[in-house]
């Protein structure tokens, strides 16, 4: 098969990892057949030197016209004016909304080789495998009205949580197609107790769960959440919540992967079916990382990570997809560690040796 693909590497450890999940994407297309054309461009806080904007037209366009979108980081400490009017994140939102990428699918895995490695106990850990499902095209990161004014009393900053049955019920409908895939399992989270936008989701929740009978729905509070997710993490199978949670809760859920260096994600414009193609930008959830670039240490094991649900999503690679996530299981269990997931007397490999672990334990 043959594959278009726009590579946006961004900014800060976005680059050093992305090339490592290119790396492994090359390895696995001379493997199995398949050529893969690769688009580069700038995205973020790149395209703001090169270009004046986070995103350029020519950029959009080219994602449009690929099979899929691979994405590094953006942001860092040189664009964090908070007085810029342009900033690398408006690259990566720009992106998702022009291309309607209203849901994002976060699987949270823990590794059984790297159990030891996490802040959170082992027996906490056992048994955990859940996904998160964040709607990402609404709520307070687009809602308007948005922006800071002079009062004559001092500034006034508003962000707007808005949200529409419409926008709500497409992404709870991922939620339930998703459980209803794996342990039957729904966690939809709100904040009902305080705001409306959350009212309207508990009750679009209840209304929907009529249609999925097969799927056990609760609701969880977001505070609640955010403690459940540490204290047994493993009663979660899918959780769906709005965008700025899903942000906030993803997380703190790496911290059980053990690292936010071990998880990808995937955003698309419609729920994942067997068969069923979609484009879709995948992105490990790691953010730039400023404090540890150019040093060789950044984890790109979310970035290979990334390369595999994109196969799965969309390229049909399923077995292609199968095997990346099998080639890392293998590498950690042979007890190759960066510096965010070793142990003390690990041994600890680069950056780059970790991507060609992977490719060689394909
Ligand atoms: C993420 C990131 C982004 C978000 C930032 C970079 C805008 O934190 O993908 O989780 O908040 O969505
Ligand atoms: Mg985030």
């Amino acid at each position: 098969m043959e594959y278009q693909l726009a590579v946006l590497p961004g900014d800060g450890i976005g680059p050093e990892v992305i090339a490592q999940g290119v790396k492994v994407l090359e390895a696995v297309g001379k493997k199995y057949g398949h050529t893969v054309h690769l688009t580069y461009d700038d995205v973020g806080g790149a395209a703001i030197d090169k270009h004046g904007v986070a995103l350029r037209s020519d950029t959009l366009e080219t994602a449009r016209s690929s099979h899929a979108i691979l994405f590094g980081a953006v942001g860092g400490p040189k664009w964090d004016d908070p007085s810029a009017t342009v900033r690398p994140e408006q690259g990566l939102l720009a992106l998702r909304k022009a291309l309607g990428l209203f849901v994002n699918i976060r699987p949270v895995k823990v590794f059984p080789d790297l159990m030891d490695s996490s802040v959170v106990k082992p027996t906490v850990l056992e048994g955990v495998d859940m996904v998160v499902v964040r709607e990402l095209t609404g709520g307070l990161y687009y809602g308007l009205p948005k922006g800071r004014r002079r009062t004559k009393r001092g500034w006034t900053g508003v962000d707007t949580m808005r949200y529409t049955q419409q926008e709500i019920e497409r992404v709870l409908r991922v939620g339930f197609q998703l459980a209803r895939a794996r342990k039957g399992k729904l966690t939809s989270v709100d904040k009902a107790n305080v705001l409306e936008t959350s009212r309207l989701w508990r009750q679009l929740a209840t209304d929907l769960a009529r249609e999925h009978r097969d799927v056990e729905l609760e609701h969880m509070l977001v505070d609640t959440c955010a403690m459940q997710l540490m204290q047994r993490p493993s009663r979660f199978d899918v959780i769906v919540a709005e965008n700025t949670f899903g942000d906030i809760l993803t997380d703190e859920a790496a911290v059980l992967a053990p690292s936010m260096g071990m998880l990808p994600s995937a955003s698309l414009a419609d729920i994942p079916t067997e068969g069923k193609l979609a484009m879709g930008l995948y992105e490990p959830i790691h953010g730039s990382a400023p404090d540890i670039v150019g040093r060789g240490v950044a984890n790109p094991i979310a970035a290979v990570l990334t390369v595999a649900l994109m196969m799965r999503y969309s390229l049909g690679l399923t077995k292609e997809a199968a095997a990346v996530e099998q080639a890392v299981d293998r590498v950690l269990a042979e007890g190759h560690r960066t510096p965010d997931i070793a142990l003390e007397g690990q041994r600890v490999v680069s950056t780059t040796e970790m991507g060609d672990r992977v490719v060689g334990a394909l």
